[in-house]
């Protein structure tokens, strides 16, 4: 990956301002069970929208589809509390956004290319450094709240994690970089500030700008992929994301949309899932 630049790290450090999001609290913790089971009790309590959780390290840390997130300090953990006025058909839209406000905000702090993998994995070179969980409650047509968890491996050491998230995942600068502390600061107010203004446009109607930029950071898209459906494998080339934001995979027997699950992206050596 990238040595870091502590320098330029302290140059934006936070040591001044505080980030914001939406005009909500930041509040800041050294452990939780998970940061969106936090966001999760304070949005049932009733906390407002843009209450974000930050967490040091989490201890039962939660990826998608009930996996473990592993959560060594060295990361960035949190959470933030949302309440949309849209269709709960629509919330999965909100993971694809925070994608793109994750990609570019490494792209501004660090000099890395990063990535989207559909549906919502940034990746640099191949590695998974960030993974989105979006939670939420809705009661018929309405939304009640939305927790949208982010897990940046900033610093982390990747070689403490099992060998099978070895394999998969990467870490923005090394575990031990002097400069950790200062990047991990930067991003979270790069991609909180980042998240507010996208999420803005996305209640505002603007959902196909974002997808634009999610297409344009798209690792998935043109590359050949295989993916679980409840069916059987389907493997083909991933040829569109669609205005849904669902992945079309062109196959020999036709085009297979997939609005959500996992896709392997197939490489000349065999093939790599984040
Ligand atoms: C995935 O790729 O499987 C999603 C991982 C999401 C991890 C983040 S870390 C902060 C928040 N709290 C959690 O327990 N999970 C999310």
């Amino acid at each position: 990956m990238w040595q870091g630049d502590c320098a330029q790290g302290q140059r934006h450090g936070a040591q001044g301002s505080q980030p914001r999001f939406l005009g909500g609290k930041v509040l800041r913790f050294a452990e939780v069970d998970s940061t969106n089971a936090v966001a999760r009790r304070m949005a049932e309590a009733g906390a407002p929208e843009g209450t974000c959780v930050v967490a040091e390290t989490q201890t039962g840390g939660r990826g998608r589809m009930g996996r473990t997130w592993h959560s060594p300090p060295g990361g960035l953990w949190f959470s933030v509390v949302l309440r949309p006025a849209v269709l709960p058909r629509d919330i999965g839209k909100l993971s694809l956004v925070t994608g793109v406000a994750v990609t570019e905000g490494i792209r501004e702090a660090t000099p890395l290319p990063a990535m989207m993998k559909w549906p919502n994995d940034v990746v640099v070179q191949g590695k998974k450094v960030c993974g989105i969980l979006v939670e939420g409650r809705w009661r018929g047509e309405t939304v009640d709240y939305i927790v949208d968890g982010i897990g940046i491996n900033v610093a982390v050491d990747i070689a403490n994690l099992p060998p099978e998230v070895q394999a998969v995942a990467g870490t923005l600068i090394p575990p031990r970089n002097p400069g950790a502390a200062a990047l991990r600061e930067r991003l979270l107010a790069l991609v909180l500030g980042k998240l507010g203004l996208l999420y803005r446009r996305f209640l505002s109607g603007g959902f196909l700008d974002i997808l634009e930029k999610a297409r344009l950071y798209s690792d998935t898209l043109g590359r050949e992929v295989e993916a679980a459906c409840p069916w059987g494998l389907v493997r083909g080339t991933a040829v569109s994301i669609d205005a849904d934001g669902a992945l079309v995979i062109r196959t020999s027997s036709g085009d297979v949309r997939m609005v959500s699950g996992d896709v392997s992206v197939r490489c000349a050596g065999g093939s790599y899932s984040g």
